[in-house]
């Protein structure tokens, strides 16, 4: 069985890439939950794990942060590189794999955002994550939320930890489904407390643009952001 569903990019990653700075979701929904809630990274060590096309690396590097970030899909991190140049580390690599070329607690925070629903089995990742983290450091994430994401279910079963599909405009991706009290109970057993979790909402659009997603996004929660700190 596969570790992951991450080569739902293959096919993908140029268009994904080259649409992310200008869709109305990300503006005035994905990016200002993600900004507003980020904890200070300004002269902190910081992984950006599966950056994708390095929005985030960007953002960290101009607050401040020291960057290092990966992906599984070359394309991302072409385009990462691309975007911060030498300032960040970028690497291709496996968050599904030990992080081998990452030392011993060596980060202050670690952000991964909308990648770990990508894995079928999360918790290697978060061990992995609580072993690069300082002691105190926090892991920062963002997925999709399992009660919304229960639309796409064909057993129907909350409770059930599985693979769903769904059709973007781009094309088919697959993503794994966990019941809130598996996040809560995994980060806990990986030594993780929960400091915040939260269902952002958008934020309200200029009268010039259309956001077609703005009411069912104010309505229906479609992310779960959590800060959750190394405690043991
Ligand atoms: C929705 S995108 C988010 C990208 C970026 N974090 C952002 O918010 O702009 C999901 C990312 O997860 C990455 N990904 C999926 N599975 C992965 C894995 N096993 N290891 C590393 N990255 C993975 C994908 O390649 C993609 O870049």
């Amino acid at each position: 069985m596969e570790k992951h569903s991450g080569a739902s990019y293959d096919e993908i990653a140029a268009k994904y890439a080259d649409r992310q700075d200008k869709k109305p979701w990300n503006l005035y929904f994905e990016r200002p939950g993600i900004l507003r809630s980020l904890p200070d990274v300004a002269d902190k060590d910081v992984l950006d794990a599966g950056c994708g096309p390095g929005f985030y690396s960007q953002k960290m590097l101009e607050l401040g942060a020291r960057v290092t970030s990966f992906d599984l899909n070359p394309v991302f991190v072409q385009r990462t590189l691309e975007r911060t140049g030498e300032r960040a580390r970028v690497l291709q690599a496996d968050l599904a794999e030990p992080l081998d070329f990452l030392k011993d607690a060596s980060f202050d925070l670690v952000v991964c955002i909308l990648v770990l629903h990508y894995l079928r089995d999360w918790e290697p990742a978060l061990l992995e994550f609580k072993r690069i983290l300082r002691p105190d450091g926090l892991i920062f994430f963002s997925t999709h939320h399992p009660f919304t994401d229960l639309q796409l279910s064909t057993s129907a079963d909350y409770f059930a930890t599985e693979l769903l599909e769904d059709e973007w405009d781009i094309g088919k991706v697959s993503f794994y489904r966990r019941p809130l009290s598996k996040i809560s109970r995994d980060l806990y057993h990986a030594g993780f407390l929960i400091e915040e979790l939260l269902e952002p909402q958008p934020i309200k659009p200029p009268d010039t643009v259309t956001f077609e997603a703005y009411e069912k996004a104010m309505k229906t929660p479609m992310r779960l952001l959590i800060r959750a700190r190394k405690c043991v």
